[in-house]
């Protein structure tokens, strides 16, 4: 069983990281049976299983929903949880409560958060309560407005130099690893060298210490085209959409149920 301590001493290893994401219980056990190390139940599943057109409109209780189906079939990697937009920026009582949510109601390892230095004062009140945190650097989609859309993070130079001051700040608060989302891949390897936890890219180049890809994307799942960071291991939106069609076709040419599928 993966477990944070574990998951943080795999820096400087040589053994790279392997992080999906995954929303409810048959994509966790599709991603525990080809042994990743850690399930990350992200607020993009406001955009690949809810329909929304960004994470803003996810609430703790859509991330607890589908937290709670992931910790039930969860075996042996790591479960992070994604805190949605609004739940840790009002307070950290607050923002204490909604993780221990994810602790208690869905079994979560720990919970990542999006953002660096301004975090730093609900960061330190998590990890005071006893609750592992992941940091998320770079392109974080719960910024989406003030970004004015989905674009690659720290291209200039003092936008480079201020995320490398981020994740040094987080990490030596005490994140157990940072996410970095679609920034240039010499930063990412900058940024890795630099901090002494795990870097798990995204968008970030081969530089960081571990991969996570969105379930969804990697498999297909969804139709339509996906960023050009995603590699798609398989079209299963192609597969479903065949498999059901010819199951219309036998249903329609009333070849199924054959006998053999009734009961005598
Ligand atoms: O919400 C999410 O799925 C994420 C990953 C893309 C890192 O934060």
């Amino acid at each position: 069983m993966m477990t944070v301590p574990a998951f943080r001493a795999r820096k400087g290893s040589g053994q790279p990281l392997v992080v999906l994401t995954a929303c409810d219980v048959m994509t966790t056990a599709a991603a525990e049976s080809a042994g990743v190390d850690a399930l990350l139940v992200g607020d993009s599943l406001g955009m690949v299983e809810l329909g929304y057109d960004s994470t803003l409109p996810v609430t703790m209780d859509d991330m607890v929903h589908h937290a709670k189906a992931v910790g039930r079939r969860r075996r042996d990697a790591l479960l992070v949880v994604d805190m949605p937009w609004l739940s840790f920026h009002l307070g950290k009582k607050a923002a204490v409560e909604n993780a221990a949510r994810f602790v208690r109601e869905a079994g979560a390892d720990g919970v990542k958060i999006e953002g660096g230095r301004k975090r730093l004062g609900v960061l330190r009140a998590l990890l005071d309560s006893e609750i592992p945190v992941m940091g998320h650097l770079g392109l974080t989609p719960q910024s989406v407005l003030k970004m004015g859309g989905y674009r690659v993070q720290g291209r200039a130079a003092d936008d480079a130099a201020a995320l490398l001051d981020d994740a040094k700040a987080i990490a030596e608060a005490g994140v157990f690893s940072i996410v970095l989302e679609g920034i240039p891949p010499e930063l990412a390897a900058r940024v890795t060298a630099a901090v002494a936890v795990p870097t798990i890219g995204i968008g970030a180049g081969p530089g960081c210490d571990g991969q996570v890809l969105v379930i969804h994307d990697l498999l297909g799942m969804l139709p339509g085209t996906v960023p050009k960071f995603v590699r798609r291991y398989a079209d299963l939106h192609a597969v479903s959409t065949e498999a059901i069609r010819r199951w219309a076709d036998d249903v329609r040419a009333r070849t199924f149920p054959s006998s053999d599928e009734s009961y005598g």
